[in-house]
């Protein structure tokens, strides 16, 4: 019997929706039938090169279409909560990109919606459908680190700040660096480690070289940066959880280091440790005295993780699986990054057990 597909709609037409298009399309359970942006240049611009005719200027039109299952929001982070809530108000099935949103209260209300409306809410988390991030998930898994005790993350961009005000304004993107990709290297670990429950943090959030005269960023072709710029370039976190493990967090748009878009997390744990993006294992036993490291062999995919993210939650929503990307663990992280501003702010550690 041939597959009836499932209808998605597409909200935000720019830079990141071109990343999800190739997996709607390489779903058996998905067909792009629609597209909402507020440009009308991208809307066209975006509708001829995918052959999408459904074009809506306004996104509650989207929303309430009723030949659409599936909204993926593509918006600025601004706009997701709303945006989701509606959708799933109108019974849609949504994905939404990082973070979920910018407030863990946003969070909430997306969670409630969910519930709500029985239908699947997804975070658009691609580092986890990377290879490496699969092959070491299914390591991990299957306890090759033993108990995980000490975890660091980490994203550093020498100099990457993205010059325009949906990020650097507090009132369009919510936060700095913490929260643009800080997300993504905080959502892998916790993944990684089995989401363990969070029960304090501390850290700082600053500017130092953003505020230089003359500071000015590659994004976009190069410029000063804006001065406007109320959001941090440089985050720090250091968190507790629940089972006794601890976590170290560095998260920079500009730092005078070595290296541009380096993104790590390492596990460590008391059979064994691990490098993401590496797909490296490091163990060692006291009998006989021996250290010795795995390099774990992968297949490169044909469609990148944007792409396979989008098959996975088709194949969910198709098949009635559970959501494989939970909104909860993005409130989970959601919690953590807001708890790296609020302490910040107050200079004292935030407890999230009391
Ligand atoms: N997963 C990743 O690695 C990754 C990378 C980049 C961006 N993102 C996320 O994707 C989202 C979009 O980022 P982008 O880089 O694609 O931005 P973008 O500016 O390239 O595209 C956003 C599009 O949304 C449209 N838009 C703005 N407000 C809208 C509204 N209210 N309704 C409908 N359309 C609206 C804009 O006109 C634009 O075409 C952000 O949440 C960002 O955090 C994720």
């Amino acid at each position: 019997m041939a597959i009836q597909p499932l209808k998605v709609g597409v909200i935000g037409v720019g830079g990141i929706a071109a990343t999800h298009m190739p997996g709607w399309a390489a779903s058996p359970y998905t067909t792009v039938v629609a597209g909402a942006d507020t440009s009308p240049e991208a809307l066209a611009l975006w509708g001829k090169r995918w052959e999408v005719e459904r074009l809506y200027t306004d996104s509650l039109a989207i929303i309430e279409d009723p030949d659409i299952d599936i909204i993926d929001i593509c918006t600025p982070s601004m706009f997701h909560a709303p945006l989701a809530v509606a959708a799933l108000n109108n019974g849609k099935h949504v994905i939404c990109e990082k973070p979920l949103a910018p407030t863990p209260d946003e969070i909430r209300q997306m969670i409630a919606a969910r519930d709500r409306s029985g239908k699947l809410l997804m975070t658009a988390q691609h580092h986890r459908y990377s290879p490496q991030g699969m092959a070491l998930k299914a390591e991990v898994d299957k306890g090759a680190l033993g108990d995980v005790y000490h975890a660091r993350a980490w994203y550093l961009r020498r100099n990457n700040v993205p010059n325009g005000p949906g990020f650097l304004l507090k009132s369009r993107s919510g936060g700095g660096a913490c929260i643009d990709i800080g997300v993504h290297a905080l959502d892998t670990a916790l993944w990684l480690m089995g989401s363990p429950t969070p029960v304090s943090v501390t850290g700082i959030a600053r500017n130092a070289l953003s505020k230089l005269p003359g500071a000015w960023s590659p994004w976009a072709g190069g410029s000063e940066i804006m001065p406007e710029m109320d959001v941090e370039e440089l985050a720090v976190g250091f968190v507790r959880f629940a089972n006794g493990a601890t976590m170290m967090l560095e998260f920079s748009w500009m730092l005078n280091g070595p290296h541009n878009e380096d993104l790590q997390v390492w596990l460590y744990g008391t059979a064994g440790g691990c490098h993401y993006p590496k797909a490296e294992l490091y163990t060692s036993t006291n009998q006989p005295r021996q250290q010795y490291d795995i390099t774990l062999q992968y297949l490169p995919q044909v469609l990148g993780p944007h792409a396979v993210e989008c098959m996975a939650f088709a194949e969910a929503v198709f098949t009635g699986k559970p959501s494989p990307v939970p909104a909860e663990q993005s409130l989970a992280v959601q919690i953590i990054l807001d708890s790296i501003y609020t302490s910040a702010e107050t200079g004292r550690e935030v407890r999230l057990d009391e």
